[in-house]
């Protein structure tokens, strides 16, 4: 069953259309790469899962309710279901790494102090950064602090997770970590979206891919399935990416 399923979305600002049409579906469990071109609006459509955009047109369903007509209120709701890994890991530079990780759990959960703490303890060690609780975010590595947003987004146990481009800059060795706790996540049964342009990480973690291209889907299926289409859509946007 579909968990996310966006029907003919259309968005445009201030006159400019960014999405004609997009269609796709996420069922449960299942990682989706949305890959296009710089600019095609993959930012636009993760952001508008969560209603941090308005869809001008369509339908966006979140665990079968369309949260197109979703008040702020319920939105928020939304937000706790579905996580935003942002493309920058937006952490709070004036508070420390535990209290950036607190701060989703006092905000939504009913745990107590020593609950939180011991919470935070164990995030920190599955993604490899015991030991760093009292540092500030400036005082980590740009490799460190995204696994920190990702540890953040996930802490509270959404249905599903929204990857903005979370390798990008990154060395060999943090994109690793960051495969690994995307299948970590997929293993527990998280629902997810991937958007990048590193290509290896989609191909590793990806069971199917939406290739957007001028307001539209222009291509979709299994990784096979796209290489295997005589129009050659994924190529011609790989052979493209390399071309940069
Ligand atoms: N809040 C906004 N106001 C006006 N235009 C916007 C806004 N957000 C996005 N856009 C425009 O929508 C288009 C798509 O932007 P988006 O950030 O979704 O692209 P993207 O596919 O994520 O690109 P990249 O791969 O570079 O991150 C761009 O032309 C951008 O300028
Ligand atoms: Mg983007």
């Amino acid at each position: 069953m579909a968990l996310i399923d966006v029907k003919s979305f259309k968005k445009s600002f201030r006159g400019k259309t960014v999405h004609k049409d997009i269609s796709f579906s996420v069922n449960k469990g299942e990682c989706l790469g949305l890959v296009g071109g710089s600019g095609v609006g993959k930012s636009v459509v993760l952001r508008s899962l969560i209603g941090l955009e308005k869809a001008d047109g369509g339908q966006i369903m979140i665990d079968g309710e369309d949260i197109t007509k979703f008040s702020e209120s319920q939105l928020t709701h939304v937000r706790i279901k579905v996580a935003y890994v942002f493309q920058n890991g937006a952490l709070f530079d004036s508070l420390t790494i535990f209290e950036n990780l607190a701060f989703p759990l006092r905000e939504h959960t009913d745990l107590n102090e020593n609950q939180i703490q011991e919470k935070i303890s164990e995030q920190l060690e599955e993604f490899g950064l015991s030991g760093n609780e009292n540092l500030y975010p400036n005082q980590l590595s740009g490799g460190m602090q995204k696994r920190v947003g990702l540890a953040r987004s996930i802490i509270i146990g959404p249905k599903a997770i929204l990857y903005d481009e979370p390798t990008a800059g990154l060395d060999p060795y943090n994109t690793l970590k960051i495969q690994e706790m995307i299948l970590r996540m997929k293993k527990k049964g998280v629902t997810s979206i991937l958007v990048t342009h590193d290509m290896p990480t989609a191909f590793a973690v990806c069971d199917r891919f939406c290739l957007i291209e001028d307001g539209r889907i222009k291509a979709q299926g299994t990784r096979d399935e796209l290489e295997n289409q005589k129009e050659g859509y994924l190529k011609k946007f790989i052979d493209g990416e390399r071309g940069k």
